[in-house]
């Protein structure tokens, strides 16, 4: 049975080419202190998203909306929490400028997402929370009414604005997202994971490449971030919030919410 899987394996990746691209990423080496709590929060906001994306789907067949509501809240919050840690461990300067700017523009996109999914209820909330957002974007010198009609599909909060955010939320940005979230992650490859700050130990260009791969570092599959813990870690924090949804819904939510 193994021969025959091996033989399968095989088959597909002479074809394929895609095991010693990955071997690579496995084995690549990062500083051994980045196996840490601290470095755990980017690749729980990939976990986040792609449940997000799987329970996104899995909504268009059943019904599991609170799943993916809370989820979309839990992301931002997520995302949120590994711009902090980026910023404090000083990983936004060189070399990794573009990775912030490519993240900052996942932050839009994630704020993007949570605004138009809470649009697909197209209940009050919903309502009242594109009341909001068109006067914010009617307040735009010169061209903010024509913003405002593109926006909602014509003059009122109508059908029209509901199709237009659907395509929105379903296509637009998560197309978007996925593309950005690759480059993201292309980028983290290609230029190693960030180090502790340490006062006295300043980043200069001329020198950085030099020290950066001069240090001892482990194979990226040792390091925290592909261990089954952040996933669980994930996941678990995404079950909690589910629950304490249940609860919260029990005691004093409306059957309208989520
Ligand atoms: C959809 C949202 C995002 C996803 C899925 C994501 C994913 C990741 C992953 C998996 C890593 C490598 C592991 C780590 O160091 O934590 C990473 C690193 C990084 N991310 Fe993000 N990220 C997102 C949003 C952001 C945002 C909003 C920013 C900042 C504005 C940002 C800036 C960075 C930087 C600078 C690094 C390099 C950190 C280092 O080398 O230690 N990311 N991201």
């Amino acid at each position: 049975m193994r021969i025959m899987i091996g033989k399968i394996g095989e088959w597909f990746d002479r074809r394929l080419q895609l095991a010693a691209p990955i071997r690579e990423v496995a084995e690549h080496p990062v500083p051994r202190n980045t196996a840490s709590w601290f470095y755990v929060f980017g690749s729980a906001a990939l976990t986040v998203f792609l449940l997000q994306l799987v329970t996104g789907i899995l909504l268009a067949l059943m019904f599991i909306r609170a799943m993916h509501g809370w989820g979309s809240n839990f992301m931002v919050a997520i995302v949120l929490i590994h711009m902090a840690q980026v910023f404090l461990f000083g990983a936004h300067k060189y070399p990794r400028e573009l990775t912030w700017i490519v993240g900052v523009f996942l932050l839009l996109m994630t704020l993007g997402m949570a605004f138009t999914g809470q649009i697909m209820r197209f209940d009050q909330d919903a309502y009242w929370g594109l009341g909001i957002g068109a006067s914010i974007a009617s307040r735009v010198p010169i061209i903010g009414p024509a913003v405002v009609k593109l926006m909602l599909g014509g003059p009122i909060i109508a059908g029209a604005t509901l199709s237009r955010f659907f395509a929105l939320h379903v296509f637009v940005i998560p197309g978007m997202l996925i593309a950005f979230v690759g480059l993201h992650l292309l980028m983290v490859i290609k230029l190693g994971i960030n180090e502790w700050p340490m006062p006295g130990r300043i980043v200069k260009r001329a020198t950085y490449e030099a020290e950066y791969l001069g240090r001892p570092g482990s194979p990226i599959r040792q390091s925290s971030r592909l261990r089954p813990n952040q996933i669980t870690f994930s996941c678990g924090f995404t079950l909690c919030f589910h629950s304490f949804r249940h609860r919260l819904k029990h005691r004093s939510f409306s059957s309208s919410h989520l």
